[in-house]
C-alpha cells in the first residue's frame, strides 16, 4: 500500500507517528507561510499542514500550487492541532499531519464542480460527471447504503436455505408488460434476444428443476415511461420458493423488512407488517400503494349526494358515478381561495377531474362554500359527520368515477400531506396490500389484460368468477407498500395447466400464441411442477426510500436520465456501418409527419 493510514483513521492515541496518507485535495488555505490541505478519501478528511519547520520553502510553494480534486501522497507526523482549533464536528478533529514529504500522484484540470461546493450544480451536469459527483459525501453515503442493504438481504436469504442462481441476460421476452429491449442476433441474423424485464420464467422453471427456494440480485429491463422512481435498467431482489402459500412469502419478506431495517436503519419494525386488500386501500386511500404515514382517509358521501340539489353531486351520483372526499385537519385558514383554485386546477389536469368541491367548517360548526346554497342544512350536517368535520378544517369533494375520484383524492392527500408538513420523514412505514384482481381493462382495445403476469393464480375461492366475471376474479397477489411506494410484488402462480388456459383464453392468447412466447415454461410446467410462488423486490426503491429520498437516480452509480440516455457514456450511440452489416441491419429514419 501507497499509504499507511486512511484520512478518516487517525485520532489524538496516534500523536507523535510517522505516516503515510493519500488521498484528493478538498480544499486550500494558505495561512502566511503555511499551507493547510484538507485532504480527503472515503473514510474521512484529515488536516494537512505543509509549513516550518518540517517543510522547505520548495515543498511549501508546490503545496499552494496544488489545484483541488488533486490526487497528492504525504507524509509526515501526527500532532496535537493547536488550542482552540480542534474540530468537534471532523472524527480526525483533534490531530493534524505535519507534512514532511508532499507529492503529487496526479493533478486534476480545473473539475466543473466540486464535491464539496455548497450549492449542487445542475443533474446534467452531475451524471455527465458522474465520477466527480460520486465523490460528494451524499452519494458516497447512497452507495455504502445500498451496499449494505444489499448484503442484508444476502445474508438473510442465505440464513433461510436459499440457492443463489444467475439467470440470463440473453433470453426470450418475458411477460411483466413494458416492451421490451432487443439484442439482434449475428448468427441467427432477423431473429433477436430479448433482455429480461425480470427472471420470471426462469425462477418458475428453477422450481420444476426442484431448487426450492431461489434468490437472485437481477438486472432488469424495461423499455416503459420514465418517472423520479423508474428506470428502465433497475436492479430486483428476486424470490421464488414451492410449497409455499401467500402467507408464506409475505411472511419471509416481513422477516427480511425487519431485519433490514434494524441492521441498515438501527429502526424496529414490528411484524406481521399490516395487511389491507386492494379493495380496502382503493376505497380509504384511493391507491394501491397507500401511503400511511399520515390518516386524511377518503370518505364516500355519494348516498348523502343523491339526496342534494346540487347539479353536479346529484348528477353524478344518479348516473352510477361517485362522490367522495377528504377532511383535511386545520387547513382552512391555510389554504386561500387563489391556492384552492391551484389545487382545482390540479385535479383537473392531472387526473381528468371536472371541479373540486369543497367547504370550510366555521366555528360554529357549519359549512360553508360558494355552493353551499344549494345544499339543505341537514344535508351539509350530514356530510360534516361522515367526515368527522372539526371547525378549522377543508372538507374536498370530487364527484367522478370510481377511477376519477380514487386518482384525484390520491394525488391530493399525497400534495396537501406535504404541503402540510404531515410527513414523518424519520418514519419507514411498510406494509401489505394484497389479493389484487386478476385482470384489469386495456382502454383502448377493451380487453382484459393481466394486472400482474398472465402465470399468476386467482384465489381459490375466486376461481369460478373466472368464467362467470372476470372483472370481480381476485388474485394471490401481494404487493409490498413502503412510504406510499410499491417496493415489491409477487403472487402465487398457476401450476395447473386447465387454469392457465382458462387465464390465456379471458386474455386473448390463443394456445399458438402462447406456444410461441412461453412454450418453454408450459412444457416445463408439465413435468412435474410443484406449487410455488415469490416476489421481487426494487433494490433501488428500497435504497431510495431507506435513504428518505425521492429520486431513484441518487442510489444508482450510473443512472439513466428521464430520456433513457447514459449522459457520461453517451449511450445509447450510433454504431459503425460494419457491425450493422453483420447484423444484416439497416437503419432508416421515420418520416417526420
Ligand atoms: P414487478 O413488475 O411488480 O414484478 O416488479 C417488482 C418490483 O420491481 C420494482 N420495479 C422497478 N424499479 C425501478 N424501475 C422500474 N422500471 C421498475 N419496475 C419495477 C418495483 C416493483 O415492485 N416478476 C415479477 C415478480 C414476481 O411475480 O415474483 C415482477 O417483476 O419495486
Ligand atoms: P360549476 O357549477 O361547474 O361552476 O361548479 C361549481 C363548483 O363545483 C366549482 O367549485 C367546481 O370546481 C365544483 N365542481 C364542478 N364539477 C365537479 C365535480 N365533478 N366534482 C367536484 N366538484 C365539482
Amino acid at each position: 500500500m501507497l499509504r499507511t493510514h486512511t484520512c478518516g483513521q487517525l485520532r489524538k492515541s496516534d500523536v507523535g507517528t510517522e505516516v503515510t496518507l493519500c488521498g484528493w485535495v478538498e480544499s486550500k488555505r494558505d495561512h502566511g507561510g503555511a499551507v493547510f490541505i484538507d485532504l480527503r478519501d472515503r473514510y474521512g478528511l484529515t488536516q494537512v499542514v505543509v509549513g516550518p519547520p518540517e517543510a522547505g520553502s520548495e515543498l511549501i510553494d508546490e503545496a499552494g500550487r496544488v489545484a483541488s480534486e488533486s490526487v497528492i501522497l504525504i507524509r509526515g507526523k501526527v500532532t496535537d492541532r493547536l488550542e482552540g482549533k480542534v474540530n468537534e464536528k471532523l472524527a480526525t478533529g483533534e490531530i493534524e499531519v505535519r507534512s514532511s514529504h508532499f507529492e503529487i500522484l496526479n493533478s486534476c484540470e480545473t473539475p466543473p464542480f466540486t464535491p464539496s461546493q455548497s450549492d449542487l450544480p445542475g443533474e446534467d451536469l452531475r451524471l455527465k460527471y458522474r465520477f466527480l459527483d460520486l465523490r460528494r459525501g451524499e452519494m458516497q453515503r447512497a452507495m455504502f447504503l445500498r451496499s449494505k442493504i444489499v448484503k442484508s438481504m444476502r445474508d438473510y436469504f442465505e440464513k433461510h436455505d436459499f440457492i443463489d442462481v444467475e439467470t440470463p441476460i440473453l433470453g426470450r421476452s418475458t411477460p411483466e408488460g413494458a416492451r421490451d429491449y432487443l439484442v439482434p442476433s449475428r448468427v441467427h441474423p432477423t431473429s433477436f434476444y430479448a433482455l429480461p424485464q425480470s427472471p420470471q420464467l426462469y425462477k418458475q422453471i428453477l422450481m420444476v428443476a426442484g431448487f426450492d427456494r431461489y434468490v437472485q440480485v437481477a438486472k432488469c429491463f424495461r423499455d416503459e415511461d420514465l418517472r423520479a422512481d423508474r428506470q428502465p435498467e433497475f436492479t430486483q431482489l428476486d424470490v421464488e420458493m414451492s410449497f409455499v402459500d401467500a402467507d408464506d412469502v409475505m411472511g419471509l419478506i416481513d422477516g427480511l423488512v425487519a431485519e433490514s431495517a434494524k441492521a441498515v436503519l438501527g429502526k424496529e419494525i414490528s411484524t406481521p407488517l399490516p395487511r389491507m386488500t386492494y379493495s380496502e386501500a382503493m376505497r380509504r386511500f384511493g391507491s394501491d400503494a397507500p401511503d400511511l404515514r399520515f390518516g386524511m382517509e377518503i370518505v364516500d358521501i355519494t348516498s348523502i349526494a343523491k339526496k342534494t340539489e346540487f347539479r353536479v353531486f346529484r348528477g353524478t351520483a344518479d348516473s352510477g358515478g361517485f362522490v367522495r372526499g377528504i377532511a383535511v385537519k386545520d387547513a382552512a385558514s391555510k389554504y386561500s381561495r387563489r391556492q384552492i383554485d391551484e389545487l382545482t386546477e390540479y385535479v383537473k389536469g392531472d387526473f381528468g377531474a371536472k371541479g373540486l368541491a369543497w367547504f370550510r367548517v366555521e366555528d360554529d360548526g357549519t359549512l360553508w362554500s360558494p355552493i353551499s346554497k344549494n345544499f339543505d342544512p341537514e344535508h351539509l350536517a350530514e356530510i360534516k359527520t361522515l367526515l368527522a368535520g372539526e371547525p378549522g378544517d377543508l372538507l374536498m369533494f370530487l364527484a367522478d368515477t370510481w377511477e376519477v375520484t380514487c386518482k384525484g383524492l390520491a394525488g391530493l392527500r399525497k400534495r396537501l400531506a406535504g404541503e402540510l408538513g404531515l410527513i414523518d420523514k424519520d418514519a419507514l412505514h411498510c406494509s401489505w396490500v394484497t389479493e389484487f384482481p386478476m385482470f384489469d381493462r386495456d382502454e383502448e382495445s377493451g380487453r382484459w389484460v393481466a394486472m400482474h403476469h398472465p402465470f399468476t393464480a386467482p384465489l381459490t375461492s375466486d376461481l369460478p368468477l373466472l368464467e362467470e366475471d372476470p372483472q370481480d376474479c381476485r388474485a394471490q397477489a401481494y404487493d409490498l407498500v413502503i412510504n406510499g411506494s410499491e417496493a415489491g410484488g409477487g403472487t402465487i402462480r398457476i401450476h395447473d395447466p386447465a387454469t392457465q388456459s382458462k387465464v390465456f383464453d379471458l386474455l386473448g392468447i390463443d394456445e399458438e400464441t402462447a406456444e410461441d412466447r412461453f412454450g418453454f415454461l408450459l412444457n416445463a410446467l408439465k413435468y412435474g411442477a410443484p406449487p410455488h410462488g415469490g416476489i421481487a423486490l426494487g433494490i433501488d426503491r428500497w435504497v431510495m426510500l431507506f435513504a428518505g429520498l425521492e429520486n431513484i437516480r441518487e442510489v444508482i452509480a450510473f443512472p439513466k436520465t428521464q430520456k433513457a440516455t447514459d449522459l457520461m457514456t453517451e449511450a445509447p450511440g450510433q454504431v459503425d456501418k460494419e457491425q450493422l452489416a453483420e447484423l444484416q441491419l439497416r437503419t432508416v429514419k421515420a418520416k417526420k409527419d
